[in-house]
């Protein structure tokens, strides 16, 4: 393995509003080494969510590369693309996502490639290891933010991904729950290996990752 899961070098998105070029990411070189976090901080506008967009294929640069274990992502085909992002990729988003339709563990289940048999056990396996088996029928509706939240880390592990990203995955909880999102992404990074990305405005978090990557107007400050 090598000794950078992900990295990017001179990345950059710029958008075009009204005849005027928003740099919304500017730039921005980083390397993270496989199972290692980062916390990405700045004020709101910094280009925080582009820019773990862009990390996790979801988005195209303007210029400059995303490499993910030596794979340089927007080099390729589509669905190449999505696959990567399927199989080693997990997101976890400030509004968790979850289809409503859905019970917790259909939720879990969802992104897996495997059969649904196996799927539904590995999915209650996550469940239980979230602290969250005794919900697994629930549907989004009868859960409360935190669970929500540890539905949709659920989730993004359900295909082992060697990244997690996560856009202010506490930004809709209260500070104690927000303590205990933060304490089982941190379990999850010792157990699992997985790398964490955390992009968020508080800035206390940056002293419980390996690293910080301060992001203002788009740029590295
Ligand atoms: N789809 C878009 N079209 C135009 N401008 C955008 C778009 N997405 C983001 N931006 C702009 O890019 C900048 C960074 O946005 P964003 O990445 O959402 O910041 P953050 O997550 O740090 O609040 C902002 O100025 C925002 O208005
Ligand atoms: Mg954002």
């Amino acid at each position: 393995m090598s000794d950078v899961i992900l990295s990017s070098r001179d990345l950059s998105k710029s958008y075009r509003m009204g005849g005027k070029e928003v740099r919304a990411v500017d730039k921005v070189s980083f390397d993270l080494a496989p199972g290692a976090s980062i916390c990405v901080v700045g004020p709101s506008g910094a280009g925080k969510s582009t820019l773990l967009q862009l990390l996790g294929g979801l988005d195209f640069p303007t210029t400059g590369n995303v490499m993910l274990d030596g794979i340089d992502i927007y080099k390729l085909s589509d669905k190449e693309r999505a696959r990567i992002r399927n199989k080693r990729i997990g997101f976890v988003f400030q509004f968790y996502h979850l289809l409503p339709e859905f019970s917790a563990i259909e939720n879990v289940m969802l992104p897996a490639m495997i059969g649904r048999r196996k799927a539904k056990e590995k999915a209650l396996d996550i469940l239980k290891s979230v602290g969250l088996a005794d919900r697994a029928a629930h549907r989004p509706g009868e859960l409360s933010g935190g669970e929500s939240q540890r539905v949709a880390i659920a989730r993004a592990l359900i295909n082992d991904p060697e990244v997690l990203l996560c856009d202010e995955p506490t930004g809709n909880l209260d500070s104690a729950t927000s303590e205990s999102i933060y304490q089982l992404l941190s379990d999850i990074k010792s157990k699992s290996g997985a790398a964490l990305v955390i992009v968020t405005h508080d800035d206390t978090l940056s002293k419980r990752t390996d690293s910080t990557l301060r992001l203002k107007d788009g740029r590295i400050v």
